[in-house]
């Protein structure tokens, strides 16, 4: 995750190592940053994360500059060490490059390179990038054209340096985005981007380029989106894009709809936890402005042809994680409000099952970031066969709603905390605003139940609060588990990915081993897990709920308790039933079955949070994970 700044004024640095800071949550295996200062290019890089490059910069500081560059990694080719970490420089202290991605080719250019007299200092493919920019950089004349002062140059947009990452571009296979500076070109930051994102903040006389825009949020909030196989360079005053053969290129300029203030922690001690509680709202604004006053849902931004979506006969909903959870949740509603055959699957196995996908396939992607790399490749693979691709999407500007038909942006706010808690049900809810409405254009529902759902969905945020509110016993009980070593998950019917979301909670912020399973596939293995005082948590459906689901999950929590299971039990409030073969029960307040994992999540995430923070780990950045995985 890479932030740079190219300003007028002398504050890159102070900006790159903020937009770091903001970026982390990407990956923090290692921090670097390069500036070209009076005396060339200055860099700084350590292993582990940003505050021990900050430790490293109160000892060593680097010179005031306007321009420079800087990254956060998430290691792929070559351990979290300092050498593998980003910056790279090379040609002889010349050009600083930083990379995210993965690029496919880099053995075959590696050897290439080694041949021709080059020499490396990592195990990164990132390092063979930057050298071949720079033997590219020697080569070509001071006006971007050849050395041999052939008649291609100069070329559009930018100077030498944007020649010869175009040239790069042009080489390289798979996903990057290179981000490089200059001795020579002091003031230009020059950026190439396939498969990886960046983005551009437009500033007053600087501007700026980031993985997202939090890395620069607190200096802007106009933004644009660049495309595929497109060069950026930008100084404080101008921003020239081009494709990889100069072609002159426009961007998408947008503006982000919240400020730094969305960003920070706003009092609590972490992100997750503030996330935890922005809950109500994240669902409240994500219902925002869907209907008109007359309780019809109007999809405007849904940008695909009614008779299209008419005319779908299947939907495959694809995702990655906890993104995945709620598209489990989402196929019990759209199946049963719109009788269209809905299949979940994870983004990575879809692709490479050679899949049934024609036109009248709805897939809908769900991603958080909108950049997860798997997810992404598959919805390419899907609009090749033809599917109509639909975006559940929290980031404006990111790429997979840029490349689907259209996209239903979730409005939770950004997401800081690597684990997702409020995007979770921001997606429950906007994948149930679409089941609605594809309901409503197919008239599988009447305008009046349509009316009812939509209002009961009104609720929650009210109901989220309420859960909150009466966390503490949850809190507690987490506390005094903090030596678990194992926990299962059961539920049933939507309850069934809530658990598997719980399971994953827990294994992600405590390092807990945890399984959800469907509580009725218990007998048919898991159950031989159970010993005495095994932890149990299930998550019990309404009583009032249809098909006795209530009563099964009830005799599923007889039978791990007869051997001798610990329950925990996430009930519907006055469900007095469960108290007796629970040890612990703890009350959601009244809703219908399919609303009911915007409830009961809630408590599984603080169950998690709080053991987590009782054993001492970070919860906003778990070891080993990133938040947006932007490689395969
Ligand atoms: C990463 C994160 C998870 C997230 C998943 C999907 O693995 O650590 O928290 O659920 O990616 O991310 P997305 O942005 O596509 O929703």
């Amino acid at each position: 995750a890479q932030s740079t700044a190219a300003s007028a004024g002398q504050r890159a640095l102070e900006v790159i190592v903020e937009g770091l800071r903001r970026l982390e949550y990407r990956g923090y295996d290692s921090a670097g940053i390069a500036v070209v200062g009076a005396d060339g290019i200055a860099m700084r890089k350590k292993s582990g994360k940003l505050v021990k490059l900050l430790e490293e910069l109160a000892l060593h500081p680097l010179p005031a500059a306007t321009a420079g560059i800087g990254h956060t990694r998430w290691a792929t080719h070559g351990g979290p060490t300092d050498a593998n970490a980003h910056p790279h420089v090379v040609g002889g202290g010349s050009l600083a490059v930083v990379h995210n991605g993965i690029i496919e080719n880099y053995s075959g250019l590696k050897a290439d390179l080694l041949e021709r007299g080059h020499s490396f200092a990592s195990e990164t493919d990132s390092e063979v990038a930057a050298t071949l920019l720079g033997e590219i950089y020697a080569s070509l004349g001071a006006d971007g054209g050849d050395a041999d002062g052939a008649a291609d140059g100069p070329v559009a947009g930018g100077g030498r340096l944007a020649s010869a990452m175009r040239l790069v571009g042009q080489q390289l296979d798979g996903a990057f985005t290179l981000v490089a500076t200059h001795v020579a070109e002091p003031g230009v930051v020059v950026a190439a981007r396939r498969n990886s994102p960046l983005v551009v903040g437009l500033g007053d006389g600087e501007n700026f380029l980031g993985s997202d825009v939090s890395g620069f949020i607190d200096y802007t909030r106009r933004a644009v989106e660049l495309g595929q196989n497109q060069v950026v360079s930008i100084t404080g005053t101008s921003v020239e894009i081009t494709d990889f053969y100069g072609t002159p290129a426009q961007g998408r300029e947008y503006l982000v709809d919240w400020d730094s203030a969305a960003a920070e922690k706003g009092g609590y001690p972490s992100f997750m936890e503030k996330e935890i509680n922005d809950q109500p709202d994240a669902v409240a604004q994500t219902l925002l402005g869907r209907t008109n006053g007359e309780g019809v849902l109007t999809l405007d931004e849904l940008r695909v042809d009614p008779s299209v979506l008419k005319s779908i006969n299947r939907i495959i909903v694809l995702a990655c994680g906890t993104s995945a959870y709620a598209g489990q949740v989402a196929r019990y509603a759209i199946e049963h409000w719109c009788r269209i055959p809905t299949e979940v699957e994870l983004s990575h196995e879809f692709r490479y099952r050679d899949p049934i996908v024609d036109e009248r396939t709805l897939v809908v992607s769900i991603s958080q970031s909108g950049e997860t790399m798997d997810t992404l490749m598959a919805v390419r693979y899907a609009k090749e066969q033809g599917a109509v691709t639909v975006s559940i999407c929290n980031t404006n500007g990111s790429t997979i709603p840029r490349e689907s038909d259209a996209v239903l942006y979730t409005h939770a706010g950004p997401e800081i905390a690597v684990a997702s808690t409020k995007a979770f049900l921001a997606q429950i809810t906007a994948t149930y605003l679409l089941g609605l409405y594809l309901a409503q254009l197919r008239g599988n529902l009447f305008q009046g139940q349509i009316k009812d759902i939509l209002a009961e969905l009104a609720k929650t945020p009210a109901k989220i609060a309420r859960v909150l509110e009466n966390a503490e016993q949850v809190k507690e009980l987490a506390r005094s588990m903090a030596e678990t070593r194992t926990v299962l998950f059961l539920g049933r019917h939507v309850g069934y990915p809530v658990a598997m979301e719980g399971a994953l909670k827990l294994k992600e912020l405590a390092y807990i081993h945890a399984e959800g399973f469907a509580a009725g596939e218990l007998k048919h293995g898991p159950i031989a897990l159970i010993e005495e005082g095994q932890p149990v948590i299930v998550v019990v459906p309404s009583p009032r709920g249809r098909d006795s689901l209530h009563a099964k999950v009830v005799s599923n929590i007889q039978e791990v308790r007869a051997r001798g299971a610990k329950t925990i039990v996430i009930a519907e409030e006055g469900d007095e039933s469960v108290r007796e073969h629970a040890e612990h029960v703890f009350y959601i307040p009244e809703t219908s079955t399919l609303l009911a994992p915007l409830l009961a999540t809630v408590p599984l995430q603080i169950f998690a949070l709080e053991l987590a923070t009782a054993k001492g780990y970070d919860v906003d950045q778990p070891r080993n994970l990133a938040k947006s995985v932007t490689v395969e």
